[in-house]
């Protein structure tokens, strides 16, 4: 069996976070405590560098990594391991005085002045200069470190400048493209509407706020550029780096289903996915349960952007943050929860933000390990110490992966073109929402679901769900046609096929592309309800769903119809369709919103033809499971303030250390994971 093990030297999970010894160089006293308290807490490793720029190069050409090899020797000596961070999260004021075309340009056209951070102008050559010299003496001081275990580059990339440096990037972009032809891209663009005819690439703009924004096909690809120069400014610094060290992984660490850079493009120049995981708990407007599902949402997200790896989860807070609306304190018991549930989520890390608060600035009162008392005595850090011992009874697991059977399709350029196009309603698309409240439905159905992209190969699974999915990427009919004919279950929704890649409308009827034939259907009209509007859909066993927001007007072709709308003047026409195929496959259309928990039956009937079982859940119940060498870990997590009794489990709960056979009772907020043989024998043995 390949070994999946992140860290074969570390021999397990990492446990460790954001370190910045470069703030308390003053303090040498503090920096032995550090040292201290990081092996009462059970760390091995530190996340280092990550704003270290100002310190490593005071001045230009005047580099100092004296301190931080001391501060790695010291660390490897007490057995924590080093990722190390590239310093281009944040410019030393000197960079921006000397090259101040290193500083980001807004949508207004307005110039930043020099401060913050991740506000970099990535296509500026001087920045890219200035970050590829300090990466490279970075590497070629402390690449052959023994402590140092991974690249951390830049931090949190995102955002986007329309500075005329990028401006003139986004032509060639677009030159390069479309062929050096206008003609295409007007073509592509529809731009004869309202005269908007190009004459030559050099009469393109970015969408700055006060400029061209009517141009559906030019905001998209705005976006789309702006995630591409990212990425290649991510390669840049990949590059430089694995020059010096080939053998060693890199990684950035993504934002949860950030909206402005396409991951799963990025993740493809990645050696391993990381993430910071921030979800705001105990709030006031959901069920905790639901926040925790929100978490597991993305932890599938990122995991299944490199399904054949464990991922990482970079940072995440032991206590609160501080820029939440309201920065709540985790309950007793949640910091271990959630860290357990990155890990059955398939993490092998559980990592923070940060080691040790700082004494000013922004992040002063932000949650860390070790809080300004200095002491190891805090509740948040015996928190984190316990999750520091189970996580070392957890070893055994670290290199197993999730194996998902079903498939929820997100792309992030459907994303772009539905939040950008002038239909719907303005408050109500909603296709993130959409997508998370069926990803969630399947797991409290006990079933693992990947996001993938909607031209994926989708071979591996047996139901596929594609809420929304407006724009057809070039692969998607076929895909998904491929996965129906090959006897796989798949479940579109209304606003399915609406556009091509350019945001074009499909001709002939939606969805198009040849969908319409797939699912037997041609959606007409899309009829958008004002919030207190509803009508109901009924089913022929009597189930009614109500539908709220969107309510399509289908012509039927070849489809059987499932249910039909109860209200308005489309009564009795079909609102829900399924078009069987000879191979067992079927393709459901369902064309109006209703609550996922609503679609639950439909859910739990294209599992049941797939062969994916159910697990039945007592509320508040959360189950997910790895496999790997041999053994199946079962995760089970108890998101409730009350006892939770579970029926028909076995095996050895890593966490109690002890044997369930039968039932397992969770405690509000508790965790076990039961290890088992793929035998079917509980296994005790690490
Ligand atoms: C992000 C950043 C960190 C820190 C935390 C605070 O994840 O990467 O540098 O600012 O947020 O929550
Ligand atoms: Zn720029």
């Amino acid at each position: 069996m390949e070994n999946t093990m992140l860290f074969p030297q570390v021999g397990g999970f990492l446990h460790g976070g954001d370190y910045n010894p470069e703030q308390w160089l003053d303090r040498p006293d503090i920096l032995e405590e550090d040292v201290r308290l990081m092996k009462k807490a059970g760390i091995n490793s530190a996340t280092l560098g990550v704003f270290s720029w100002s310190v490593y190069e005071p001045a230009e050409g005047e580099f100092h990594f004296e301190w931080l090899e001391k501060i790695m020797d010291r660390l490897y000596e007490n057995g924590i391991y080093t990722i190390l961070a590239t310093p281009s999260g944040a410019r030393p004021a000197w960079l921006d005085a000397a090259y101040p075309e290193a500083m980001r340009v807004s949508d207004r056209n307005v110039r930043n002045h020099h401060g913050g951070r991740h506000n970099h102008c990535m296509s500026s050559p001087k920045y890219r200069e200035k970050v590829a010299l300090i990466d490279q003496k970075l590497a070629q001081r402390l690449g052959r470190h023994p402590g140092l275990l991974m690249w951390h580059i830049s931090n949190e990339l995102g955002g986007a400048c329309y500075c005329p440096l990028c401006a003139q990037r986004f032509r060639d972009y677009l030159a390069e493209k479309f062929d050096h032809d206008i003609e295409k891209l007007n073509k592509a663009w529809w731009t004869t509407f309202w005269s908007h005819r190009y004459h030559s690439f050099d009469q393109i703009e970015p969408p700055f706020a006060h400029g061209e924004r009517s141009i559906m096909g030019l905001n998209l690809e705005w976006k789309r550029f702006t995630s591409w120069n990212m990425q290649d400014f991510m390669k840049h610094e990949i590059a430089v780096l694995k020059k010096v060290t080939p053998e060693i992984p890199v990684t950035t660490n993504f934002m949860e289903l950030y909206y402005g850079l396409d991951y799963r493009k990025l993740a493809k120049d990645l050696d391993v996915i990381s993430w910071d995981s921030y979800p705001r708990f105990h709030n006031d407007y959901e069920s905790f349960a639901d926040t925790m599902l929100w978490n597991a949402f993305q932890h599938a997200l990122m995991r299944s952007l490199k399904p054949q790896k464990p991922f990482m989860l970079m940072e995440s807070t032991p206590s609160l943050v501080n820029w939440h609306p309201f920065n709540k304190l985790k309950r007793p018991g949640v910091h271990k929860l959630a860290c357990l549930q990155a890990v059955g989520c398939g993490s092998d890390t559980v990592q923070y933000f940060q080691w040790r608060k700082g004494r000013g600035s922004y992040e002063q009162f932000h949650g860390a390990v070790v809080d300004h008392d200095g002491s190891g005595e805090t509740r948040v850090f015996r928190e984190v110490a316990e999750v520091g011992e189970i996580l070392q009874r957890l070893a055994p697991m670290a290199g197993s992966l999730v194996k998902a059977r079903a498939a929820l399709l997100f792309d992030w350029d459907n994303r772009w073109a539905i939040d950008d196009v002038g239909a719907l309603g303005r408050q109500t698309k909603r296709y993130e929402d959409t997508c998370m409240k069926i990803w969630k439905e399947f797991r409290r159905l006990g079933v693992e679901m990947d996001v993938v992209a909607s031209d994926e190969d989708l071979s591996r699974y047996g139901v596929v769900v594609a809420p929304m999915l407006y724009m057809l990427q070039p692969d998607t009919a076929r895909t998904l046609r491929a996965f129906v004919e090959h006897g796989g279950q798949l479940l579109a929704t209304y606003f399915t096929g609406y556009v091509d890649e350019n945001q074009l409308c499909f001709l002939g009827g939606f969805p198009g592309d040849g969908l319409s034939d797939l699912f037997g259907i041609v959606s007409e009209e899309i009829d958008t309800l004002y919030p207190a509007d509803r009508n109901h859909v009924a089913f022929s066993d009597g189930t009614r769903w109500e539908v709220r927001d969107y309510a399509e007007l289908l012509r039927l072709k070849d489809a059987r119809v499932l249910a039909v709308y109860e209200e308005d003047f489309y009564r009795g026409r079909a609102a829900v369709t399924c078009k069987e195929y000879p191979g067992g496959g079927k393709a459901y259309y369902v064309a109006a919103r209703s609550e996922a928990g609503q679609m639950r039956p439909l859910f739990a009937r294209l599992l049941q033809d797939a062969g994916i079982p159910e697990k039945d859940l007592p509320e508040n119940v959360d189950y997910c499971s790895r496999v790997g060498g041999e053994c199946v870990y079962d995760c089970y997590f108890n998101y409730g303030t009350e006892p939770a009794t579970i029926f028909g489990v076995r095996g050895f709960d890593m966490i109690s250390e002890g044997y369930v056979d039968g039932e397992l009772t969770l405690p509000a907020y508790g965790a076990a994971i039961l290890k088992m043989e793929t035998s079917g024998e509980p296994s005790g043995e690490p």
